[in-house]
């Protein structure tokens, strides 16, 4: 295997490598690298947590001297600037290696094509773009944080083959299989912070945590968007046996006796603009963006579901779809809202991903809309 061929296959190593990291790596994105001498792997590394070396640092240590000459691969552009750890553009130039290919060039502004520039002035030969649709994918949330400043936001629900997401008494548990309720809690895993409106705690008090039973798993904060300070103290998100944070999304309206409550039953309560009568969502994520919450999962219900797609703040959708028929007019469909006129206002997805979980298919995409002007989109 040579030349790019070859670029390729070690990149794709290093893409893989860095989904370790996945979930952890917040609010840095996930890293990967290897180093290569002769055509074979040395050293390997990824980014495992903010504040842990970063994954060229980690390939460095473990190959010592025998860096000198070596290709480094690494699937983002190495930092030239002082975050939580040091920067690496010096260190790899310490190293002695010859050449480094990055995948895509780091959107932070701090770095921006800045650090490949500085290992070409030093010497080192610097490519990047190898497998740079893959690695801005597998980035997806850290690009659309630090291109538009907010959240990657993921709207999941479980709806019946006829689009409801409860009864018409509100019933909905469980629509879904234990499958795809595992799969949820994956997705809970991976994110920074999970949003459901106060209609959803009302109507059916859950707990938002992740249950997988797996070491180290991590719970998100839990946001609630409650414009006037409904939420029940015995809410199960209040409890405080439940080590997750709960933040509660209130409007200027809200009772300042509640808010106050809500606060002493340890919720961390903001409050924030509306959008017509509710809480404006595009408020919550500016506010989220600015707490370093860099993922955010959208749990319902029908109401906060119309609002999210309507002010645009949506990249994907995720529906666990069951073989089940709901039936009823007054049953909430999935997104509720007033709905549009002409079926050309209908939201496309595009890149559309459907994968059977036991009974249910899970179908995922990408919105297409008008946020989609950051570089995910183009991939
Ligand atoms: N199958 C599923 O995946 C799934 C998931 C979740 C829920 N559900 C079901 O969905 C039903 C609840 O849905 P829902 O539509 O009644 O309630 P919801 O969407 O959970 O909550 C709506 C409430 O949130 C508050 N809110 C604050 N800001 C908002 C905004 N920008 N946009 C929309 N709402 C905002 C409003 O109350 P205030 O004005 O008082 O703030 C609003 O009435 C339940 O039956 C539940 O079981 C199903």
């Amino acid at each position: 295997m040579e030349g790019q061929q070859a670029d390729r296959a070690f990149m794709a190593r290093a893409l893989a490598l860095a989904e370790a990291g996945r979930g952890r790596a917040s609010p840095n994105p996930m890293v990967g690298a290897l180093l290569v001498k002769e055509g074979r792997i040395v050293g390997e590394g990824f980014h495992a947590r903010a504040g842990a070396p970063h994954a060229e640092v980690m390939a460095l240590d473990a190959v010592g001297d025998a860096a000198r000459g070596a290709t480094l691969y690494v699937s983002l552009e190495p930092c030239c600037h002082h975050g939580r750890t040091p920067p690496c553009v010096p260190r790899i130039v310490a190293s002695g290696v010859r050449r480094v290919v990055a995948a895509t060039v780091d959107p932070n502004p701090q770095v921006n094509g800045r650090g490949l520039g500085l290992l070409r002035e030093a010497g080192v030969a610097a490519e990047v773009g190898v497998l740079e649709g893959e690695a801005v994918r597998l980035n997806e949330v850290f690009f659309t944080y630090m291109t538009d400043g907010r959240p990657f936001v993921t709207l999941k629900a479980a709806v019946s083959l006829d689009g409801k997401i409860a009864t018409v008494t509100g019933e909905s548990r469980w629509i879904t299989g234990e499958e795809a309720r595992r799969r949820v809690h994956e997705m809970r895993n991976e994110v920074d912070a999970i949003l459901v409106g106060i209609g959803t705690i009302l109507r059916d008090d859950p707990l938002l945590t992740t249950r997988l039973g797996i070491p180290g798993e991590r719970d998100p904060v839990r946001v609630v968007v409650d414009t006037l300070a409904r939420l029940p103290l015995d809410a199960r998100v209040l409890d405080p046996l439940s080590a997750a944070p709960t933040l509660v999304a209130v409007g200027p309206e809200a009772p300042a006796e509640r808010v106050v409550q809500l606060r002493e039953a340890g919720a961390t309560v903001l409050v924030l603009a509306q959008s017509g009568e509710r809480i404006s969502l595009a408020a919550v994520m500016r506010a989220l963006a600015a707490r370093e919450i860099t993922s955010v999962l959208i749990e319902g219900g029908a109401a906060v579901h119309a609002s999210a797609l309507a002010e645009g703040i949506v990249d994907k959708v995720a529906f666990f779809v069951a073989p089940l028929l709901i039936g009823g007019t007054t049953a909430p469909g999935a997104v509720g809202g007033p709905g549009i006129e002409k079926l050309a206002d209908a939201v496309p997805l595009r890149e559309v991903r459907i994968t059977p979980l036991g009974r249910d298919l899970l179908v995922e995409g990408y919105v297409q809309g008008p946020l989609g002007s950051h570089p995910c989109s183009r991939v």
